[in-house]
């Protein structure tokens, strides 16, 4: 599908975004192992968090879906219980979080699990997590030397490790955290830099015993407690509609309850060193995340430099963040962040690549980006590449560039955030509600 984007005189509107993607899928998972009913209330909404719950359906886990009421969104009922073999192969989709943390919870259960997922997913790094399940004690195994999808797991008898992680993994870390509740022993695992701690906050709220101490978590096996999550709205969401406001010479856009997690929350850190004006507001604690409205408006933005410890606290906002240099003064350098390369696309080339078709100044570097601002773009036909966040990266391209912009396969930005091009078509003609 393609959708064809034009820039309006003004940008306004108040937005209610999907649930948060990581927090959900954890919501899900978490609960559908512990003994007991709980429910999720504003569960993300694109395919990746149904993939993570059509997988728990076909290990028996009952999921219901809830209606709104009591001043309550919608949601669903998890009743945990005991996983069973699956009686055929799960598919994760285009989810490397489902993939990857059910692939950690199933190394804990006695029986043969098959993991598959889409063409992207097929071909991402899957032996950073066989690796250290195998060395728990996991049968696992995979294409290409173990490295790649589809997994068949045979899990069970495992035994706690230390270990050394080799890249600043949330996904990584929370299917080791995940294994480790099955293990025999303590699981402690070593990490090079931060990422998100939603695992870790989730998992000590229902009773596990974590311990984490600088950079080093560690876990016991343990019954979880099912606890009900009331799920923040998502901070890699809202990142369109922030650059969106900040990069628009006239606009003024307000997000509601969305999680700021410091650990999340790295898009704000950036925008901010850029001189981005945006507002939090109605700053709350909700489930243990700390939740705020945030309101960003036209801006005077200025080029940063982004790299070490701040890459993993902004992995999905890079996209996004290179369109935000491309309206700053002087020259952004991206750095520190090859992972890019194995995410849903390879996207310091598809950032390059599709940047460029709108007359971007953005040179590819082997572990980053260098954008020189230049205070304009102009429309033209760009593709998604099938990644989510890219296609959501060029719709905004499209409310800031001269002319029409035509995104190609824009689709795919129902993976995470179906409801963005609605959402688009309503701040740009400001029938958003007040801002
Ligand atoms: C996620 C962690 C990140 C992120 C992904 C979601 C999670 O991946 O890119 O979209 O929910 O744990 P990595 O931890 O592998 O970098």
């Amino acid at each position: 599908m393609d959708r064809t984007v034009a820039s309006p005189r003004r940008l306004q509107g108040s937005l209610v975004l999907p649930g948060d993607k990581s927090i959900s899928h954890r919501a899900a998972l978490f609960n559908a192992i512990a003994h007991g009913t709980a429910t999720v209330r504003n569960y993300a909404t694109g395919a990746d968090c149904a993939a993570t719950l059509s997988c728990l359906r076909a290990l028996g886990v009952a999921v219901r879906r809830i209606e709104a009421g009591d001043g309550e969104g919608p949601g669903y009922a998890i009743a945990g219980g005991e996983l069973h073999e699956p009686l055929d192969i799960l598919s994760a989709a285009n989810s490397g979080t489902t993939m990857r943390l059910l692939a950690g919870t199933l190394a804990g259960h006695p029986f043969l699990s098959i993991l598959t997922g889409d063409r992207s997913l097929r071909s991402r790094p899957m032996g950073r997590v066989v690796a250290p399940l195998r060395l728990m004690g996991a049968q696992v195994q995979g294409r290409q030397g173990n490295t790649l999808a589809p997994l068949a797991i045979r899990g069970g008898g495992l035994k706690g490790i230390e270990y050394t992680m080799p890249v600043a993994s949330a996904q990584l870390k929370s299917a080791l955290l995940l294994a480790g509740l099955f293990a025999e022993g303590e699981t402690v695992l070593h990490q090079p830099a931060a990422s998100r701690d939603h695992t870790e906050r989730m998992l000590e709220a229902m009773g596990a015993s974590v311990r984490c101490d600088g950079l080093t978590v560690a876990v016991r096996a343990g019954q979880l407690r099912p606890v009900d999550v009331t799920v923040p709205a998502d901070i890699s969401s809202a990142a369109f509609w922030l650059v969106a406001a900040v990069c628009h010479p006239q606009a003024r856009i307000r997000v509601l309850g969305v999680g700021v997690n410091p650990t999340r929350a790295g898009i704000l850190t950036a925008l901010r060193a850029m001189g981005a004006r945006i507002t939090l507001e109605n700053q709350r604690v909700q489930g243990g995340e700390p939740v705020a409205d945030l309101v960003a408006e036209s801006s005077d933005l200025v080029a940063t430099e982004v790299d070490g410890d701040l890459i993993p606290l902004l992995i999905d906002e890079v996209p996004v963040l290179a369109l935000a240099a491309c309206f700053a003064r002087g020259t952004t350098t991206v750095r520190d962040a090859s992972e890019l390369r194995v995410k849903e696309s390879d996207r310091l080339a598809t950032i390059t690549r599709e940047l460029a078709r709108l007359g971007a100044d953005v040179t590819e570097l082997p572990d980053g980006l260098v954008v020189r601002g230049t205070g304009r773009l102009a429309g033209a036909t760009c593709r998604s590449h099938g990644d989510h966040r890219l296609a959501m990266m060029l719709g905004v391209a499209g409310l800031l560039a001269s002319g029409q912009t035509t995104v190609q396969g824009a689709q795919v930005a129902s993976v995470s955030y179906p409801a963005f091009w609605e959402h688009l078509a309503s701040v740009a003609q400001g029938s958003a509600g007040a801002p």
